[in-house]
């Protein structure tokens, strides 16, 4: 799918790109999407753990620039100091925390200790005369106490997240300068003189640092496509619809999710949707509850029958006397003695799409189609009837990797002869050879259109695990955790 194109670097963000509140809070928007995707608190905490793993991944080695200071000391002159190869090598994190809050998600990193090494020399001069003696050393830094806190601010700018570090801050408790090699214990004093500047420094890279990943995500974000293609027809809109909106703790956000073909539209006032509260996962609540009206399933019919994708020839079928006018003999004879011994073909063509309701114990699908039945007369082709059928089937739902895919099972049908040029026969009469024919051929053949299903608006890089699948008035929702999978 098309979100793969995000490179992985960046992809820690998204989930949270995905689910935090929008700067302007307080506007409140009546758009809602078909789909929508519910990151509960065990989600946002997952993210969370991901985007501080990866943010202290790419802070260290972190280079900080070099730093020089010059003193005056009485009777003896003047000495200059100067701190380089400053690295800041090594950063652990104890606790973080992740906040819905009304400007924006509000992440916040406490009790972290970082290591930093950096070499150190100093030069001087006395008043007998401009003369410099120079020693150096190695210096080993301990901070203690850190803590990172910054905010991060969604909002859907034209169908696209938009996504700014609004409030950044970081601060050190302690800062412990432990000096290796020269006359250590003489210049400890005034490499403690460097405790601001390096305190300064450190703060200031790691902000930088995260404002930059932030923005690099939001540019990121900007790029998604607004549609993922699913095949050679059908696309399915993945352009953000409203404000994302946040719970105490979890947050929502909605996409349009309709199937659209190149180059028409949907007309979206056909398909009604609700608008209940769409978290319904039950305990455990897993990470994330992605809710789709079956608006989203009629549009995919919609488009797939409008492209004309919706016929098909039928001239093998596991039994084949049921292709040869001869199978017919004795249920429909004036066939047989018009044609006998010919061979058939089945032409089936939806007359509308299939229409798809969703209710609290199932899925129902109703098929609407036209079975032309055609003689092959040597080497001729004769339509000799149409039957229209009704075929109601229920949907199966399963989860495949990160694709939605489906199964359906025969329910009832319904049989009308629409016109014949071999005169008038029952319907009730070939009710039985029909149901084989639906059972064995005709649901085979949807199932393996359908069990390839769509995928799921996921994030590529991530995975679902343990997704559970639930049904109810006009929607379903998948119940998932997820995992991170590219390295
Ligand atoms: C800088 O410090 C690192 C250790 O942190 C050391 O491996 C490296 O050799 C130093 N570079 C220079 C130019 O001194
Ligand atoms: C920092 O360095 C000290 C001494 O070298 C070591 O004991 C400590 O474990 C290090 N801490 C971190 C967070 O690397
Ligand atoms: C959020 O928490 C407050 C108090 O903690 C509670 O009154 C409110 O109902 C909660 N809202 C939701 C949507 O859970
Ligand atoms: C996709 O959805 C958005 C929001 O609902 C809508 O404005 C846009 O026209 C849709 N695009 C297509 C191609 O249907
Ligand atoms: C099949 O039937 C449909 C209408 O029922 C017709 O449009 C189409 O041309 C037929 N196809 C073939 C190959 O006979
Ligand atoms: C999720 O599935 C894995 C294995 O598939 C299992 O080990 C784990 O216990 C499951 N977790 C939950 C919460 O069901």
């Amino acid at each position: 799918m098309a979100l793969s194109s995000v490179p992985l670097s960046c992809l820690f963000l998204l989930l949270l790109c995905l689910s935090s509140r929008p700067a302007t809070a307080g506007r409140q928007s009546d758009a809602r999407g078909f789909i929508s995707a519910v990151v509960t608190e065990k989600g946002l905490d997952f993210a969370k753990d991901l985007l501080v793993d990866q943010a202290v991944h790419t802070l260290v080695p972190l280079h900080l620039a070099n730093m020089e200071k010059s003193f005056k000391i009485p009777l003896m002159g003047g000495i200059r100091v100067k701190m380089s190869n400053i690295t800041l090598a090594h950063i652990e994190v104890s606790s973080s925390t992740i906040h819905p809050g009304d400007s924006g998600v509000v992440i916040e990193v406490t009790g972290a200790a970082a290591n930093l090494s950096m070499d150190w020399s100093y030069a001087w001069s006395t008043w007998l005369g401009p003369f410099e003696i120079s020693d150096g050393g190695r210096a080993s830094i301990q901070v203690k106490g850190m803590e990172v806190g910054f905010t991060v601010s969604m909002e859907n700018q034209e169908g696209s997240l938009k996504m700014a570090v609004t409030d950044c801050g970081c601060h050190m408790e302690d800062i412990l300068i432990t000096l290796e090699g020269g006359a250590s214990w003489f210049y400890q004093g005034l490499v403690n003189a460097f405790e601001d500047q390096i305190r300064a420094a450190v703060e200031t890279a790691i902000k930088k640092k995260t404002i930059e990943g932030i923005s690099k995500i939001d540019s990121l974000l900007q790029k998604l496509p607004k549609e993922v293609r699913v095949d050679d027809i059908v696309s399915m809109n993945v352009t953000f619809v409203g404000e994302p909106s946040s719970g105490n703790s979890s947050v929502e956000f909605d996409i349009d999710g309709l199937f659209t073909d190149a180059h028409k539209v949907v007309v979206s006032n056909l398909l009604h949707m609700n608008s209940e509260p769409s978290n319904l996962c039950e305990e455990p609540i897993p990470m994330l509850g992605i809710s789709l009206n079956e608006a989203v399933f009629n549009s995919a019919s919609i488009v797939y029958f409008e492209a004309g994708r919706m016929h098909w020839i039928v001239d093998k079928v596991p039994d084949q006397s049921l292709l040869n006018t001869a199978g017919w003999r004795f249920i429909v004879p004036q066939l047989y003695k018009k044609y006998p011994n010919d061979d058939m073909k089945l032409n089936i063509s939806l007359s509308s799409p299939p229409v798809i309701k969703i209710s609290r114990k199932n899925i129902d699908a109703s098929i609407f189609a036209d079975m032309t039945v055609n003689v092959l007369d040597g080497s001729e082709v004769v339509p000799v009837a149409c039957i229209s059928m009704v075929v109601t089937a229920s949907g199966v739902p399963e989860i495949l990797g990160n694709n939605l895919a489906a199964s359906i099972v025969l329910g009832d049908f319904t049989l009308n002869l629409k016109w014949s040029k071999i005169g008038n026969f029952h319907m009730h009469l070939i009710q039985g050879v029909m149901r084989v024919f639906l059972n064995n051929v005709f649901i085979p053949y949807v199932n393996t259109r359908l069990r390839r299903g769509f995928p799921l608006p996921i994030i590529h890089g991530f995975a679902l695990q343990n997704a559970s699948i639930l049904y109810s008035d006009s929607r379903i929702v998948v119940c998932t955790d997820l995992m991170f999978t590219e390295l």
